[in-house]
């Protein structure tokens, strides 16, 4: 089973984020954290990240066309990229939005996912296992 999991904005400099909103994990660990969770699942899963709207919108239109599952933490884009969300809204298998911390906790600016509209469900707020969820989650709705 392939799954495509994207990583949104500055999440590869989680070294340098608040271990105390995001945890002591680094981006390398958390990528080997959510490799193997995927393995252990059975998923063949592709792990990206960038920093830049216009990739992230090529991606999921890659999973589109190919019907792909996909899991994604679109970070800051997830309060305001409408470019993100109707992109978002072109897949045709589940998407899964996650977060490490939670977002409703946080500063109201976070309160507003545009994302969540077009997601099959959310997660947020479990550190790195919120993926691990996530794959649960997704396991269990291409089972059906
Ligand atoms: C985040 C939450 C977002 O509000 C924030 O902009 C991020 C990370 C999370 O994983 O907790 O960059 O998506």
């Amino acid at each position: 089973m392939k799954i495509l999991i994207i990583n949104g904005p500055n999440l590869a400099r989680l070294d340098i984020r608040d271990s105390s909103i995001y945890g002591d994990f680094s981006y390398p660990q958390l990528v080997a954290f959510i490799q193997k969770s995927a393995k252990d699942l059975g998923f063949d899963a592709d792990v990206r990240q960038s920093d830049d709207e216009a990739e992230i919108i090529r991606w999921l239109h890659e999973a589109a066309d190919a019907h792909l599952p996909v899991i994604i933490n679109p970070a800051a884009f997830t309060h305001y990229s409408y470019a993100i969300r109707d992109a978002a809204d072109l897949l045709k298998a589940p998407l899964i939005e996650v977060h490490l911390s939670n977002p409703m906790a946080r500063e109201e600016f976070r309160h507003t996912s545009v994302i969540s509209g077009v997601s099959t469900g959310t997660i947020a707020g479990f550190g790195p296992n919120s993926y691990l969820l996530a794959l649960q989650a997704m396991k269990s709705l291409l089972q059906k």
